[in-house]
């Protein structure tokens, strides 16, 4: 893949943010035209790997009982746990089992990019780490979340298949102006989705499976409402990314999700041009509450 002439792609900073964005996107000219970049692994330290180590240690010390099944047996697929795994070894394991592969990126990329990779069954993963500061919470994706979040369920063939379409879907919908919709469908599956199994209700999706402190809350806490994934619903609602989510989806499989989303979206999004919005909030009469 070139290189883009004279310089590195633009930085990104997503919603409408003050802070500045995160990730170095020149790397001396190391960044290539799709934003993937070699994974920059002599710039961890040791007190990056121990960092790694212990939010290892202690997310995988809470996954049982709150991450589905086939979260829980692909983790130990992401191989070193006491130091930041180098891509290419998931990669060896990763690409014989659904023929994905993981490219590192220099953080939050553009959507067409991010949806072309997905495309191509390639999973962009910041290559950076947080610091101690952030060992609770960080807004921004780093390392940890990418890895421990997302990788793996890329190891189940129907989740796999489901991002791929996600990606071509993701193409098409920015072709249509309608990105903001599909990212709150993402938003609600693939970063905070619950599951439905037959010892209870898990979590399946990255942005809880990373989190210490909602992961917990997502599947068990009375608080929040949980509601049966339903397309133009999910869609018409708005999502917040500073704190844990009044209303998490559920599914009932990865084959209902991948089922339910395979269709064409060409007809919801103009119907969704024509109803309001909904706040993270919202409780419609309509909506197939979960009781957990
Ligand atoms: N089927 C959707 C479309 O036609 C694409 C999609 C696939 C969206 C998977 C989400 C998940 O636009
Ligand atoms: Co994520």
């Amino acid at each position: 893949m070139a290189e883009i002439a004279g310089g590195a792609p633009e930085p990104v900073v997503y919603g409408q943010s003050d802070r500045p964005p995160r990730g170095d996107y020149s790397r001396g000219g190391q960044v290539r035209a799709d934003y993937t970049c070699p994974q920059n692994y002599a710039a961890y330290t040791a007190a990056d790997h121990d960092i790694y180590h212990r939010l290892y240690q202690r997310q995988s010390a809470l996954v049982p009982g709150l991450a589905c099944d086939e979260f829980i047996a692909a983790l130990p697929l992401l191989g070193a746990k006491e130091r930041i795994p180098r891509f290419e070894e998931i990669n060896d394991r990763l690409y014989k089992a659904t023929r994905w592969e993981i490219v590192a990126v220099p953080g939050l990329i553009p959507e067409v990019p991010f949806f072309t990779l997905l495309a191509n069954r390639k999973f962009p993963v910041t290559d950076w780490l947080r610091t101690p500061a952030e060992f609770d919470y960080i807004v921004e994706p780093d390392v940890f979340h990418d890895l421990f979040g997302h990788v793996p369920l890329l190891f189940n063939p129907v989740f796999a298949d489901h991002m791929q379409a996600y990606g071509a879907g993701g193409l098409k919908a920015h072709a249509l102006g309608a990105c903001e919709q599909l990212s709150r469908l993402y938003w609600y599956t693939v970063e905070f989705g619950l599951i439905r199994q037959a010892n209870g209700l898990r979590a399946y999706g990255a942005g809880i499976l990373s989190s210490s402190g909602e992961l917990a809350y997502a599947v068990q806490s009375p608080e929040p409402q949980r509601i049966a994934l339903n397309l133009l619903r999910t869609m018409r609602t708005r999502y917040k990314i500073d704190s844990y989510q009044q209303t998490y989806f559920v599914i009932d499989s990865f084959q209902q999700l991948f089922d339910m989303t395979a269709p064409d979206f060409t007809p919801l999004y103009a119907q969704l041009k024509t109803l309001p919005e909904l706040a993270a909030n919202a409780l419609l009469p309509e909506d197939a509450v979960i009781q957990r």
